[in-house]
């Protein structure tokens, strides 16, 4: 792409002083070349590419002008407006097709996972959040703790001393499980964890295909891939469906999130969801809950096998306040470094690395003003890495976050509140990162307590931006078993 800079002259908000004046849509600055040259970058090097653009040209940058108006926005400020302000006036989803996260993300997910909470816009949304809620809360992830830390420890006894692992691998199928335990009761062996494997995979497909002109109506063809992912998603709604029979029939009184979605009631009305929508909630926490906090603790061993200074830190830490025993809820505030460790890896490697919204009306963002129908690109991975909040951005240092309260997802003292964004904002904020915050530092702990990685020499892991931020060819390690640790006097 020929890239011919233009300068940003106006100041990003978030750095304060007073307000410059307000500019047109034609003003913001970016690079010439093209959606063509544009859509070549984002899909060769989509985190490169767009680190440089806001280097470059600064914090609002034109993407394309045409057939979208495409803009990145990576002034914190006009973040925190665009996913706290309004979810009105930005909205998810229906972006036009073949540009944005939005547009080539969510379409195909919403086949697969039709009106759940990541997918379904305005009053469903709304109306399904408030329901959803207070399952979520923190009491009921108290009860889930001890599956987090148990189904860590099963995982990890399987692995010999120096054994060559996918780490990836490993930690996928084990944040599989306790989203599978927490959520259905079962286990990894029962027939709703294979169909909901292959549906994934089929669904993957089908995103691929999703830049194709006509996607919808491919879908609906007589054709091999369309074929498969239709036939997985109806074997998909049989079993779930037969699940939720098999809850109603038995009284749906159980503690797992299956049985909580079937017993939910309506506040104003008392009506309970239908089998269709309990079907969609359940998938969507099923597929959000369990790859994002698989990568988030995949990328934190990545950076801790590169850096054996934090690793031993962190090893430390567990051994003073664990012993040998496995960690448990309440240790949660006892472990600062380990969850410093952990925000720290969120912040270089955001398992979310990219969020799309489109303005249903005219708007300020960052100091120009939008027309309705612009797509805005928020990037975690962009932001996370901007030099102004994070010096010496790329070094993996947990000690930024020395201060800093304990907890989820929020920026240290100091520093403007969106320039650190894993979970999102706002009412669509990621309603299970209370559970994925408890359930990454339990496993980090439970698991760290007894092993250390090495990474293989030579093998160079490459980050794959697709819905998620995964590591394209996993992760080779080499499991060490550690002595047990030393009990504090
Ligand atoms: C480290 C782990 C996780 C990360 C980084 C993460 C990140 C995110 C982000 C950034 C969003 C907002 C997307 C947007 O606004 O466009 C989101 C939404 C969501 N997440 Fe997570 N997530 C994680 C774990 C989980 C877990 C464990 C669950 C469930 C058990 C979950 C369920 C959801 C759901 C249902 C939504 C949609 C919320 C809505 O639109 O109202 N996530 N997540």
């Amino acid at each position: 792409m020929t890239v011919a800079p233009v300068p940003n002259a106006r100041p990003d908000t978030s750095e304060g002083g007073p307000p410059a004046p307000l500019r047109g849509v034609g003003e913001v600055p970016g690079p010439r070349g093209g959606a063509l040259a544009m859509a070549r970058m984002l899909r060769g090097d989509p985190l490169g590419g767009l680190t440089r653009l806001r280097r470059e040209y600064g914090p609002v940058v034109r993407l394309t002008s045409w057939p979208v108006s495409a803009f990145l926005v990576a002034d914190p400020a006009a973040i925190g407006d665009g996913l706290v302000g309004s979810n009105r006036t930005h909205a998810k989803g229906a972006v036009r097709r073949g540009f944005t996260a939005g547009g080539t993300v969510i379409q195909p997910l919403t086949l697969l996972l039709g009106q759940g909470l990541l997918t379904s816009a305005g009053d469903v949304h709304r109306t399904q959040r408030r329901l959803l809620q207070p399952l979520f809360h923190r009491q009921r992830i108290e009860g889930y703790g001890d599956t987090f830390a148990q189904i860590s420890d099963a995982t990890a006894a399987t692995w010999r001393d120096g054994q060559a692992l996918d780490l990836h691998a490993e930690l996928t199928e084990m944040t599989l499980a306790i989203v599978a335990r927490t959520l259905f009761g079962v286990d990894l062996d029962s027939e709703i964890v294979a169909v909901v494997r292959t549906a994934i995979d089929e669904n993957m497909a089908a995103a691929g295909r999703a830049r194709t002109p006509g996607f919808e109506t491919i879908e609906r063809l007589p054709l091999a891939g369309p074929r498969r992912r239709r036939a997985a998603r109806e074997a998909l709604d049989r079993v779930v469906h037969e699940l939720i029979e098999d809850r109603r029939r038995a009284g749906a009184d159980g503690d797992d999130l299956l049985s909580l979605l079937l017993a939910t009631r309506d506040p104003d009305t008392g009506a309970g969801m239908a089998d269709d929508q309990v079907r969609d909630e359940a998938l969507t926490i099923m597929l959000a809950g369990h790859e994002t906090t698989a990568n988030a603790l995949t990328w934190t061993y990545h950076l801790l096998g590169q850096e054996p200074a934090v690793a031993a830190r962190m090893h430390a830490e567990l051994d003073d306040v664990l012993a040998d025993r496995r960690p448990a809820l309440a240790d949660l505030g006892r472990l600062p470094y380990t969850d410093a460790v952990l925000r720290e890896s969120m912040r270089l490697y955001p398992p979310v690395w990219a969020m799309g919204r489109h303005l249903t009306e005219e708007r300020d963002v960052g100091g120009y003003r939008l027309p309705a129908g612009s797509t805005l690109l928020f990037s975690q991975w962009v932001v996370h890495r901007d030099e102004r909040w994070w010096p010496d951005p790329d070094r993996f240092d947990p000690e930024r976050w020395r201060g800093a309260a304990i907890g989820v997802g929020a920026a240290p003292p100091g520093q403007p509140r969106h320039s650190y964004f894993p979970f999102g904002a706002g009412p669509r904020q990621c309603i299970g990162n209370t559970f994925a915050h408890a359930e990454g530092v339990l496993a980090l702990a439970a698991i760290s307590r007894r092993w250390s990685f090495a990474p293989d020499p030579g093998v160079e892991i490459v980050p794959q931006p697709l819905v998620t931020l995964r590591p394209r060819d996993g992760l080779p390690m080499t499991a060490h078993r550690r002595p047990p640790g030393h009990r504090p006097a």
